[in-house]
């Protein structure tokens, strides 16, 4: 079993650079099947959820060849399948982002139905809604969705009950392609749409509005390739900022590439926690704070603070002068990782969807498990402050979204290493 250990108590000094942003690029892969030939994306995340992704597209006959760590030439002409198959749908829900670019250029998708995953029901009905106000006609047997749209997709207005990012995403990229115009309504804003409508309109699309709740897509007749470089992952940046804001050196640690403005409200909460944050070229410096102010935060879509950045925050609000209430709207089962996080020695309790968090003067190291993406690198961030060893199980969570993740702390000057735990002779 591979686990990542963490010796507590080594300060972290330096700069780290954060990779391509996992949400935009998987979705700007998704895209690449609307425009026949090579599209060309850089600053591309080595994470295995964009491993998942490339297997979707290979699956439907597109070929990709890995220019360079980070660069992915994916040449779409060949594309002859619409399927979305069980085996990998299971594995990563976002590979459903291919169902608006198969309408959107083949008219048809077949997509296996994502079924629960541990963050909750995580429905996709407002895809679906959107899609048939768009003209298509859905039907499910065997566990799969038969999307069809051979009569032409046709341009609406289409209101969302929620700003459902995944939903606006899809909508988007079949909308590219409709006859006429469309207008999603309470669209999602967050970051990764702006650069997803971004290389769209590079290929030729007619977006706008993209990063607003109103977004107005006129369809075209065709999309051409191009070559695009995927934004900076801003809750990877976001890991690291917590990381900084409680072990940084006297000279704090830098950390860039990305946009800081994509983190405006994390930063602002993390300035009211007393955390010393500077803005600086392509990132910020981050000083270690010496007393963490309780805080409360909720999560809400862009430009709330994201539900992405939630277990990485508890970790500051655990340690903080005094208690603090997180409320979780975005996702339910998101507080998996606090009772991870209570066997460090956190004192959190959680009723519905808030978790009454009461700091405590420091975390002591313990085996504990990864229960998510997000939650397992939030893990890894309290181990670095723990006392003695932590070690976090179930790190494959970590690797669908980090890209050298142990790598880039021990770059700071942490004591992290993978290993490998032998399994219990009872298993
Ligand atoms: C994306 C991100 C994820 C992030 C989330 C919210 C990717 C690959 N993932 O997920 O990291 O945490 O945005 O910022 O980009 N919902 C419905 N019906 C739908 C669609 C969504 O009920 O048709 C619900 C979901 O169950 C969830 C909420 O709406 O409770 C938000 O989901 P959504 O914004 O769609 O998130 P994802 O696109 O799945």
């Amino acid at each position: 079993m591979d686990i990542i250990r963490v010796e507590g108590g080594h300060e972290l000094n330096g700069s780290v650079h954060v990779s391509g942003a996992k949400n935009s690029a998987l979705k700007l892969m998704a895209a690449t099947l609307l425009a026949p030939g090579v599209t060309t994306l850089e600053n591309v995340p080595n994470i295995s959820d964009v491993h998942v992704m490339g297997k979707v597209l290979k699956r439907m006959g597109a070929t990709i060849e890995v220019v360079d760590e980070h660069s992915l030439a994916i040449d779409t002409s060949a594309v002859d399948s619409w399927e979305a198959p069980y085996d990998l749908v299971a594995k990563m829900r976002a590979s459903t982002a291919v169902m608006g670019p198969l309408l959107g250029r083949f008219g048809k998708a077949k997509i296996a139905m994502p079924g629960g995953c541990n963050l909750g029901a995580r429905k996709i009905d407002m895809h679906i809604l959107g899609l048939e106000a768009l003209g298509v006609h859905f039907d499910t047997d065997h566990g799969y969705i038969h999307a069809d749209a051979s009569d032409g997709l046709v341009g609406t207005t289409v209101t969302l009950e929620f700003a459902s990012v995944g939903a606006t995403e899809n909508l988007i990229m079949a909308a590219v392609r409709a006859r006429g115009t469309t207008v999603i309504d309470n669209a999602a804003r967050e970051p990764e749409i702006v650069d997803l409508a971004n290389m769209l309109n590079e290929m030729g699309a007619k977006i706008s509005g993209a990063g607003t709740p109103v977004v107005q897509i006129e369809g075209v007749d065709e999309l051409h390739p191009v070559t695009h470089r995927v934004i900076g992952d801003r809750i990877e940046a976001g890991t690291f900022i917590v990381a900084g804001a409680l072990m940084a050196g006297d000279e704090g640690i830098d950390v860039v590439g990305f946009n800081s403005s994509h983190l405006g409200m994390v930063l602002k909460k993390f300035e009211l926690m007393g955390i010393d944050i500077e803005r600086i070229v392509g990132g910020v410096r981050v000083r270690r704070a010496e007393r963490i102010r309780p805080v409360d935060i909720q999560t809400l879509p862009f430009p709330g603070f994201p539900t992405d950045m939630q277990a990485q925050t508890m970790v500051l609000s655990a340690l903080a002068d005094g208690s603090s209430v997180i409320t979780e709207n975005i996702f339910e089962n998101r507080f998996m990782f606090a009772s991870e996080l209570v066997r460090m020695g956190a004192d959190i309790r959680i009723e519905s969807h808030h978790a009454m968090i009461h700091g405590v003067k420091g975390f002591s190291g313990a085996q504990v498990v990864s229960p998510d993406l997000r939650g397992g690198a939030a893990l890894v961030v309290a181990g670095l402050i723990a006392d003695g060893y932590t070690e976090v199980s179930a790190i494959h969570h970590i690797d669908r979204g980090y890209e050298h993740f142990v790598s880039k702390l021990v770059g700071l000057g942490a004591c992290v290493e993978r290993a490998t735990r032998p399994d219990s002779i009872d298993d």
